[in-house]
């Protein structure tokens, strides 16, 4: 059959598992605002159903989806030129995570070391949802028959899954149906880590508050957190290469470039030679322009928690529109009758 080719298209999910950081503003919100109005579809998802696979509190599940709603709309977001919705909205995701579920095979699902991570010792009492994740996901992805998939660096293993599953079904019904998605890893320099620590990935769970600069976070409270962020003694060198086994001074210049769209080159000529005592304050103050109004408005948008479910609800039937015709198409391949 001949090779079909598919227009391009963004999609990317994300976790409504509450506590949004500067990692998930840069990492995730940032970058899919950065990509929505360059001419190519782009499709966002709140994925709800992924949430639950380790047990949620009904009401915080609820408030953790509206606030990355609004997040994202505060970010920049258009609720207009991108499709913005909830997974669970959109019952196609899991009918054809049923037909993944029948593709992939036991032994690829075994391997993700997502699942290995979360479910730890007690393998045997993680959920069934658990282990099946990453067939939902490819489901999430291949029902808009997605190009291509922004994402952080760890999951890549369940992209590379997504594509085999996605060879697998043209090849088990001799079909080119399903599109071989590209995956769009962030790159090391954008990944936010830990205030205290470097070498860690800036986390939600961690312990210490002043690890983290959450998107609800006051203007005194980042430009605090910044101040006292970890450092070295040395001052900032002029290179990229200056900053090499330097982690707390990488990240903080990493941090500077992304809230300020430049390249981490062009920072370096700017600053080289300051000591932290010049530059903190420099980058709290850029932190606190960038940031402040994205936590007041997320704050001022959820008081009318209407709006935002409005705008999901929209979002959801926009969704539908595109993944209901590919189901129905996914039926018909398979043999099912009435498709
Ligand atoms: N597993 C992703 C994460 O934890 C979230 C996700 C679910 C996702 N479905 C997706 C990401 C589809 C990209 C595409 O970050």
């Amino acid at each position: 059959m001949a090779e079909v080719v598919h227009t391009p298209r963004v999609f990317s999910g994300i976790q409504p598992s509450g506590g949004l950081t500067l990692g998930n503003y840069l990492g995730a919100m940032k970058r899919f605002v950065d990509m929505q109005g360059s001419g190519i579809e782009t499709i966002y998802c709140m994925v709800d159903l992924h949430a639950i696979t380790v047990w949620q509190d009904p009401d915080k599940l609820r408030h953790a989806t509206r606030e990355l709603c609004a997040g994202f709309i505060a970010s920049g977001l258009d609720p207009s030129k991108s499709i913005l919705f909830n997974q669970s909205q959109v019952a196609e995701h899991t009918q054809l995570a049923w037909i993944f579920n029948c593709v992939a095979r036991m032994g690829w699902m075994k391997r993700m070391t997502q699942f290995k991570d979360k479910a730890g010792k007690n393998a045997e009492n993680a959920s069934l949802g658990l282990f099946g994740y990453p067939a939902l996901m490819a489901a999430d992805i291949l029902i808009y028959h997605a190009t291509h998939v922004p994402v952080g660096e760890d999951q890549k293993q369940h992209l590379e899954l997504t594509r085999d599953i996605a060879i697998k079904f043209n090849n088990d019904f001799g079909v080119e149906f399903f599109p071989v998605t590209e995956p769009v890893i962030e790159g090391a320099a954008t990944r936010v880590m830990s205030l205290r620590d470097g070498s860690k990935k800036m986390s939600k769970s961690d312990p210490s508050d002043m690890s983290r600069i959450n998107l609800t976070d006051d203007a005194d409270t980042i430009a605090k957190k910044i101040r006292k962020a970890k450092t070295d003694p040395e001052p900032l060198p002029s290179e990229v290469k200056g900053l090499e086994g330097r982690p707390e001074a990488r990240n903080l210049v990493n941090i500077y470039a992304a809230l300020s769209d430049q390249g981490v080159d062009d920072v370096m000529r700017d600053v080289g030679g300051k000591q932290f005592g010049a530059f903190k304050p420099m980058l709290a103050d850029l932190a606190v322009d960038k940031l402040a109004p994205i936590s007041g408005e997320m704050a001022r948008l959820m008081q009318d928690t209407g709006e935002i479910d409005r705008i999901l609800a929209d979002g959801a039937s926009r969704a539908r529109a595109i993944a209901a015709p590919i189901l129905q198409k996914t039926y018909e391949i398979v043999g099912m009758v009435g498709a």
